[in-house]
């Protein structure tokens, strides 16, 4: 495959695509979801913290871009049953569903298993997990409507390979390896394409939770790190599925 950590999105790339990003409060998601929408996505922006979403909503209207949507939900606390009032909302408001990245995401604790706090990894599994599985399955049947759909799991480094004290945050990055791997086997005959990517080190508010005495400058922006995402939102990345990839060498 291409050098896809050095992919330059052309302009209008994602043109008349409607894309739900999940995590738009902060971090590599906000990032995401200002770029697409300056390529042309219509974005629905997808977190907890309305003013933030509102905030963005504004930010990208601002800049030009189109006009996006909000769904203000908890990945944490949002019983199962709920999931399924996102497609409905989308399905009347767009009908269809050309892209999903699952950036929301947290951190737990680091910690040996033998004294990981068992509370905070059931919440780390349900929102970096099972959540991405609940909204997907969930927005299946809209991605099936669309010419070119493009599904995106977030992954990480310990989701590759074990590290010790990365507790639950390593195992549901496997994990998501994992929905990605059986997802995109299911789809192999539907133009469905699933695809994971590891961003690497990445200055955010989980990065700094992670290494509170790092340098700034050793970790890239969120803005850096966007190359392999937008690559898999459009059309070059067509009948690529199931790959792996890393925004940095
Ligand atoms: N930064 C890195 O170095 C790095 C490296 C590898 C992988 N990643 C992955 O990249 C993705 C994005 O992380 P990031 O670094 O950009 O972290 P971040 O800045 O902390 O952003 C995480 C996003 O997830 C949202 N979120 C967390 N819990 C939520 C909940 N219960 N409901 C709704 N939204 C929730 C946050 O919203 P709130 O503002 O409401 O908290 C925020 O928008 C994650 O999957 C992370 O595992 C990051």
């Amino acid at each position: 495959m291409r050098r896809i950590d050095k992919y330059e999105a052309p302009d209008k790339l994602l043109d008349d695509r409607v894309i739900l990003i999940s995590g738009v409060t902060e971090g590599i998601g906000r990032a995401l979801a200002a770029k697409c929408a300056a390529l042309g996505a219509t974005i629905v922006l997808l977190g907890r913290k309305v003013p933030r979403l509102e905030s963005l909503h504004d930010e990208i209207i601002e800049a030009g871009g189109p006009r996006p949507g909000i769904v203000p939900f908890n990945l944490e606390t949002t019983e199962w049953a709920e999931y399924e009032k996102i497609t409905d909302v989308l399905g009347d408001e767009y009908g269809r569903l050309d892209g999903l990245v699952h950036c929301g995401g947290i951190l737990g604790e680091l910690s040996p298993i033998e004294h990981h706090d068992p509370y905070l990894w059931y919440r780390v599994l349900q929102v970096n997990l099972n959540a991405p599985f609940l909204i997907t399955r969930a927005c299946m049947p809209l991605l099936r409507k669309s010419a070119d759909p493009s599904v995106v799991f977030v992954s990480s480094t310990v989701g590759r390979k074990g590290r010790a004290h990365w507790g639950a945050y390593s195992v549901s990055k496997f994990a998501i390896e994992g929905l990605a791997q059986v997802l995109a086997d299911e789809t192999e005959n539907i133009p469905i394409r699933v695809n994971t990517v590891n961003p690497g080190a990445t200055r955010t508010k989980l990065r700094r939770a992670a290494f509170p005495a790092e340098d700034a400058g050793q970790s890239a922006q969120p803005g850096e790190v966007l190359a392999p995402f937008l690559y898999f939102l459009g059309p070059d990345s067509r009948g690529v599925s199931y790959s792996s990839a890393d925004s940095q060498p």
